[in-house]
């Protein structure tokens, strides 16, 4: 019999290297109670990124890594492992973090990391997928939020959004057209996982 009681909500830890759209637009989806999560630490590699100050508006506490003060980067990366398993989340999210994360991160947390990347995986994994995209010509692309695995980008999709490119738009258009997208699809991929509804099979993921 399924429990009379309500289900914990899961403790949530982001990852963001730049501006923080993303974040917001899960910050907001928890504000507004449609994320069962709690927000518990933001964790940037930038001490320039205005994450931060996203992460602060709503409570968020911030640390900050200086991924470039870091003489040896392998301290970065451990420092990073020791801060995430200290903290002990059930999901963590990387929402613009431009840095590949280290095996052992990854084996720490397995299947407890969401991405977003802006482009249909998988095609036009790494930087600048939006550019790709365009570069190509490609008549519809998209974003893709997935968990993360060993490889870059390459990770089980979770749930994906798409954009139809017209013979007159420009790559900016495309880049913004792309992100309105992640903002559906990002909080929509966390709130499921609070939920307990993915389900992962042969890397095929299952919403239940
Ligand atoms: C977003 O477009 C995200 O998909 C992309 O960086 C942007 C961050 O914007 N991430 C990657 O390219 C990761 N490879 P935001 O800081 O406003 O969320």
């Amino acid at each position: 019999m399924a429990s009379l009681f309500p289900k914990p909500r899961k403790k949530l830890v982001f990852l963001a290297s730049g501006r923080g759209s993303n974040l917001e637009a899960v910050l907001q989806a928890v504000q507004k109670g449609r994320i069962r999560g709690i927000p518990e630490l933001l964790i940037t590699d930038n001490p320039e990124a205005s994450a931060i100050g996203v992460g602060s508006k709503y409570g968020v506490p911030s640390k900050i890594l200086n991924f470039s003060s870091y003489a040896q980067k392998e301290k970065y990366h451990s420092d990073l492992l020791e801060i995430l398993e200290a903290q002990s989340p059930d999901l963590i999210v990387t929402c613009g973090y431009m840095r590949i994360l280290k095996k052992d991160v990854i084996r720490s947390f397995p299947n407890r990391i969401i991405n977003i990347h802006p482009s249909l995986l998988p095609a036009f994994p790494g930087l600048n997928a939006q550019k790709q995209a365009f570069e190509y010509g490609v008549k519809i692309s998209g974003c893709t939020a997935h968990f993360i695995d060993e490889g870059v980008d390459s990770g089980p999709v979770i749930l994906q959004g798409t954009v139809k490119i017209d013979p007159e738009m420009t790559e900016r258009e495309l880049t913004l057209a792309i992100l309105k997208e992640e903002h559906k699809i990002l909080p929509l991929a966390v709130k499921l996982f609070c939920e307990n509804r993915l389900s992962i099979k042969n890397r095929k993921v299952s919403i239940l």
